[in-house]
């Protein structure tokens, strides 16, 4: 990321190169909304639910899909074979334990893809292996090396993901990476599994890696951050600005517990800030809108209203003051179009925080035309509608002009002029 502009901290001349870090490099996308997504309490999927967001991923361009966990279930196995077999593009993964029955598992899911990878994880915290795995960190280190050596004699891609790297001693950390490098991953992906660190922490850990282990030049650097403190956006762009290549996330930021980082803010920050980051992708963001709303409808957790990008008030527009800027010059406070993400445009709400100018282009918009006096009734008798309701919808906004110009009709004279 040679040209990345120096003022954000972005540039990041003293590490090695891990990936292409020419400008104009690009950062690919790992699609985790079917294994870690699906990981959201209360959003399970069903093997038509998966391959029809496999699809639609695939259509939104995302480089890789980690369709599942093979060996958690007869069900998630036999939907990552389906997407493995019948959706091309992207590359299909899935997830293993650090155990040959799981990387067995995996291996028989996807061998028929185009392209096959093999995602191993192992944690490397210390709480993680004494607590939960009862283990030390030398049979970590072990258990490692066999689990990558073996999933490479199955598979030429084997990513290797260091569980709860945001917790783990660094030094350590590296050691266990070093030995995945040395059996053979060819992605590194570094997870802050519980989204604990902040983002110039973060950063440094990826420099960390990269710097430390013997072979990182060769190696593809992902990461793959929780938003447990509402950071995991901010985390992957700190983890691209210290050379990270790829990122994991989700659609709609869904996830273990608060979730992953969101997919379509990652990109958009990508978008948005080229001229600083000056680092391209492979989505068709045009896609994500539509995309968002079938991940929505099939794990039927809903998006929040002010969610970035793809809530439904991320072009909506509600005060006077904004109204009239966007009416004149939509980029007055869209840093975005609604059209590059796939939404339906800049919308003029119609509250009590609404101005003439919003008024008037309503009242265009449902080919409303009054006159001067009138429209001075209809602005009042909105304003007493929208003060006791939430938004005020076309309809009304409709019976309002109406009952003004009946009202008019029957005062007598000076009717309104009409067009034409
Ligand atoms: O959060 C995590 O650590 C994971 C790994 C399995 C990549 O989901
Ligand atoms: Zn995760």
């Amino acid at each position: 990321m040679t040209s990345a502009a120096p003022s954000q901290g972005a540039a990041d001349a003293d590490v090695p190169r891990g990936a292409p870090d020419a400008p104009g490099s690009v950062v690919e996308f790992f699609d985790t909304t079917l294994r870690d997504g699906e990981q959201s309490p209360g959003a399970t999927l069903h093997l038509a639910d998966k391959l029809l967001i496999a699809r639609q991923l695939a259509r939104l361009g995302v480089d890789v899909i980690e369709a599942g966990f093979p060996a958690s279930s007869p069900g998630d196995f036999e939907a990552v074979q389906r997407i493995a077999r019948e959706v091309s593009g992207p590359q299909v993964t899935g997830l293993a334990r650090a155990t040959h029955g799981d990387i067995d598992a995996v291996h028989a899911a996807v061998r028929d893809a185009a392209r096959p990878l093999i995602h191993v994880f192992m944690s490397v915290s210390d709480l993680h292996i004494t607590s939960k795995l009862g283990l030390d960190r030398q049979t970590v280190l072990e258990r490692t090396g066999d689990a990558i050596a073996y999933a490479r004699t199955l598979c030429e891609a084997v990513e290797f993901s260091p569980e709860d790297a945001g917790r783990a001693d660094p030094d350590y950390l590296c050691e266990v990476v070093q030995i995945a490098v040395d059996n053979g991953a060819s992605v590194i992906n570094i997870p802050d599994t519980t989204g604990y660190c902040l983002p110039e922490e973060f950063g440094a850990l990826i420099r960390t890696v990269r710097r430390q282990v013997r072979g990182m030049e060769r190696t593809l650097v992902s990461v793959h951050c929780h938003d447990d403190l509402g950071l995991a956006t901010a985390n992957s762009l700190a983890g691209i600005a210290a050379g990270a290549r790829r990122v994991e996330g989700c659609i709609n930021g869904l996830g273990e517990r608060a979730g992953n980082a969101a997919i379509e803010e990652v990109v958009m920050a990508l978008r948005v800030r080229r001229p600083v980051l000056h680092l391209g992708d492979h989505l068709h963001t045009e896609e994500l809108v539509p995309t968002s709303r079938l991940v929505e409808q099939l794990t039927g957790i809903v998006v929040a209203p002010n969610k970035p990008v793809v809530g439904r008030n991320a072009f909506a527009h509600a005060s006077g003051v904004h109204q009239h800027g966007v009416l004149r010059d939509r980029r007055t406070y869209e840093i975005m179009s609604a059209a590059d993400v796939g939404a339906d445009g800049t919308q003029i709400v119609l509250t009590a925080r609404s101005g003439r100018h919003a008024l008037r282009h309503r009242l265009d918009r449902i080919g409303v035309q009054l006159s001067p006096e009138s429209f001075q009734r209809c602005w009042e008798r909105f304003l007493e509608v929208a003060d006791s309701s939430k938004a005020v919808e076309d309809a009304t906004l409709a019976e309002i002009a109406l009952a003004v110009e009946r009202d008019q009709a029957a005062a007598g004279p000076a009717p309104t002029p009409l067009p034409g």
